[in-house]
């Protein structure tokens, strides 16, 4: 009976899924002649369902405030290389609790702590002394990123431990999924090792507080956001920071006037546009990052752009950030994809392995140009789970149909109300397996019309396509504009070509496995570098990848002799040749 239960845990299903068999299995328990399970692992699932039920699943702009606020109570240090973990929490404790701390690395040690007030913080900051050398100046300033100076650095042992920040190098992803079972299993491996982790998440909201503390001094209100991948639930380790400046919550706070004796004298007056007093914004902004601002270097003001940014690396956190301002239909853009990707488990496990395809490939790149985008990808990935029947999650009209009063949002005349509150969204029925989807997915879009129809997931359908782009995917905002705009002729082929070859190659694997194979299989031979080329490189007979893909395969080879399963994954394939 126990193995029953253990195969309940097993169950490959969306939490959805999970929680529809568990809710049928705990009704059919409730029978009388059901007793077929021992009462304490009856007792055990039905706790399992109801820690589902009554967990509500959090809104977007819950998870933001929770996470901003710890933020805010968190600090972050630069540590010497050898530290005493235990000596220097003590040490902390004195300015109060501490309720979470980890260590990494990024030009050398940092910890962050996190404390249970905030108070603690400008306690540690009275108790912090300003270094006054001949060259530098102390600045009005109190940052909450600190130095620890120890007087005898090389005298410490050190005992820490430091949590990984980026992601693993692609050989090492390809070994760990063809050690895994399945090609289901190779997708949801792929997805836990490239995911953020908590400690990264954490970090991504403490950079953005940090920040916010310097465009504090000028802006006093406003607030900085992350948005994009670091929140919407696509984040890979190592994806960039992009925060968004939100100068609106000071308007709000302040009662809005329209007659009076006294006009407010504001610091920008006679504004010709929007745009020109963002740019004005960020410059600044801008410049007292490049001058004053903690960690921050390369600062470059791109205020020009389509969508004016300052470009910086905030060194000690090793994040490349992107700050915008006036940018709020990419935050409702963010989460729309956050809702999306929380509602059944395989719109995520497929968006990280096609993204992740798509970069292995050289589909998309983390440079401008005239390729597909991670953001675009997610799109498709998302239309094409509307396009199931049943469909796997529902059309962003569906979504508005579900939005209650407190719900509507309209930016700058365009529509972006959807309801907020996941629990009003039903669970789907669709039950296909993530690697059908997966193969699906690539068939699909090999064989899209994209010469006549365009990508729409405010509809969950196709429509014509309004004009000659070669790719046309529609803004689900902004509704005239194409998000794919961008992409020419050429890099469609390639992306059609290879969605081709990759649905080929599952297909031709299917059904094997660690067991069944030494060479790279199922998800892990779509990531192997150049799968265009190889008839090329066949040609060729050599060439830089071909001879990158040779020293992978060796290199997985060695490891498998290693593995006292190897002699038998040899006899298995003798057998079958
Ligand atoms: P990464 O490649 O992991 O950084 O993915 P990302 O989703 O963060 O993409 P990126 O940093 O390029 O853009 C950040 C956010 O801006 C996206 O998540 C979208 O919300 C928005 N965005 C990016 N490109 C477009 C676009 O072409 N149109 C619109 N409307 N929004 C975009
Ligand atoms: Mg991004």
């Amino acid at each position: 009976m126990a193995a029953r239960v253990g195969l309940v845990t097993r169950l490959p299903l969306c939490p959805q899924g999970r929680a529809r068999f568990l809710g049928s299995l705990c009704r059919h328990l409730s029978h009388s002649g059901a007793a077929v399970l021992r009462r304490e692992e009856a007792t055990a699932v039905c706790a399992e369902l109801d820690l589902q039920e009554t967990t509500k699943k959090k809104t977007f702009s819950e998870m933001q405030k929770e996470r901003r606020e710890q933020a805010q109570r968190s600090i972050l240090i630069s540590c010497p290389k050898k530290i005493p973990e235990k000596k220097l929490l003590k040490h902390l404790c004195q300015h109060g609790d501490i309720t979470n701390h980890f260590f990494f690395e990024s030009f050398g040690l940092h910890a962050v702590i996190e404390f249970s007030k905030k108070e603690s913080i400008a306690s540690l900051q009275d108790a912090s002394f300003i270094p006054r050398g001949e060259t530098e100046f102390p600045i009005p300033f109190k940052s909450r990123f600190f130095h620890l100076n120890l007087k005898n650095p090389s005298n410490q042992t050190s005992d820490v431990q430091c949590s990984n920040q980026s992601s693993p190098l692609n050989a090492n992803i390809i070994k760990a999924l063809c050690n895994a079972e399945s090609v289901e299993n190779q997708i949801n491996t792929l997805m836990k090792i490239l995911q953020l982790t908590e400690e990264n998440i954490r970090l991504r909201y403490l950079t953005c507080s940090l920040i916010e503390d310097i465009a504090a001094a000028y802006f006093p209100s406003c607030t900085i956001k992350p948005f994009g991948s670091s929140v919407n639930t696509f984040g890979k380790l190592g994806c960039d920071l992009d925060m968004f400046l939100d100068l609106d919550d000071i308007g709000k706070n302040s009662t809005t006037k329209t007659e009076g004796s006294f006009l407010m004298e504001y610091q920008v007056k006679n504004v010709p546009s929007e745009r020109w007093a963002t740019q004005k914004i960020l410059g600044v902004i801008g410049e007292c990052l490049d001058n004053f601002g903690p960690g921050c270097v390369s600062v470059q003001k791109i205020l020009n752009a389509r969508c004016p940014l300052v470009r910086f690396s905030h060194q000690a956190s090793g994040f490349q950030c992107d700050l915008t301002a006036n940018n709020r239909i990419a935050m409702k853009s963010s989460e729309l994809l956050y809702i999306y990707g929380s509602l059944d488990s395989r719109v995520r496990a497929l968006a990280f392995s096609v993204r992740c395809w798509a970069r292995q490939q050289s589909l998309t790149s983390s440079i401008p140009g005239s390729w597909l985008t991670n953001f675009s990808l997610t799109i498709m990935v998302i239309f094409f789970l509307q396009k199931r029947s049943p469909p796997v999650i529902p059309s962003l009209d569906s979504l508005k149909n579900l939005a209650d009063v407190k719900d509507k949002c309209i930016i700058d005349n365009n529509d972006c109300t959807f309801v907020s509150n996941l629990d009003r969204i039903k669970p789907s029925e669709n039950t296909e397996t993530v690697d059908t989807l997966l193969c699906q997915f690539f068939e699909y879009f090999g064989n899209f019309p994209f010469n006549k129809n365009s990508i729409n997931i405010r509809k969950g359908k196709e429509q014509n396509k309004p004009d000659s782009s070669p790719i046309y995917i529609q803004n689900p905002f902004e509704i005239s504009l194409n998000i794919s705009r961008n992409v020419n002729e050429s890099q469609l082929e390639r992306f059609v070509h290879l969605a081709r070859e990759s649905a080929w190659i599952l297909q031709e694997n299917k059904g094997q496995s660690s067991k069944t194979s030494t060479e790279p299989w199922g998800l892990a031979a779509l990531l192997l570098p150049s799968v265009p080329n190889k008839s090329k490189a066949k040609k060729a007979g050599r060439g830089q990848t071909s001879e990158a893909v040779k020293k992978l395969l060796e290199s997985i080879k060695a490891e498998s002799t290693k593995d006292p399963r190897a002699t038998r994954k040899k006899t298995t394939i003798s057998t079958q040749s």
